[in-house]
């Protein structure tokens, strides 16, 4: 069992072929304002971050996929886009790592990875219901305030 627990759901991110059209959705019919957009080259993305709740509160967030070749891009044809991952807050990361490794736990990552929030983990969808899970630890525990200069 992880020691420190987690904390929060921290954004659930969810696959788009476009940014733009999904924001006349999410921004213009919820009125959900992005606090950005920013290309994670590393994960073959571009994110916009639709903050929900104030500090401290929660974030959907819309991946377009950059470059043909990724995993994101992959998903969008295989599955037209939908629901990707869920993302929990843990306070510590590889702490978090080396229980739950120990527990059995299905970890597809053999380190933490630079995340767009900070490090992170993912867990195979066989062992968490039949969804992709992060978990992550932020690099300073506000949604608002994290500098996502890449
Ligand atoms: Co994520």
């Amino acid at each position: 069992m992880l020691s420190e627990g987690v904390k929060r759901i921290d954004h659930v991110a969810i696959v788009v072929r476009d940014l733009e059209s999904a924001l006349t959705f999410y921004r213009d019919m919820l009125g959900i304002v992005p606090s950005r957009v920013l290309e994670f080259p590393q994960e073959g993305v571009r994110i916009a971050f639709l903050p929900l709740g104030g500090s401290g509160g929660s974030e959907i967030e819309l991946l377009e996929p950059s470059i043909p070749e990724g995993s994101v891009a992959r998903f969008l044809e295989q599955r037209g886009g939908g629901l990707h991952h869920i993302c929990l807050e843990v306070p510590d990361i590889d702490r978090a790592l080396d229980e739950l490794r120990a527990a059995g736990a299905r970890v597809l990552d053999e380190s933490p990875r630079p995340t767009a929030e900070g490090r992170g983990i993912f867990l195979h969808p066989k062992g968490t219901g039949g969804v992709l899970l992060e978990l992550v630890q932020r690099t300073d525990g506000n949604p608002e305030k994290i500098d996502t200069t890449p």
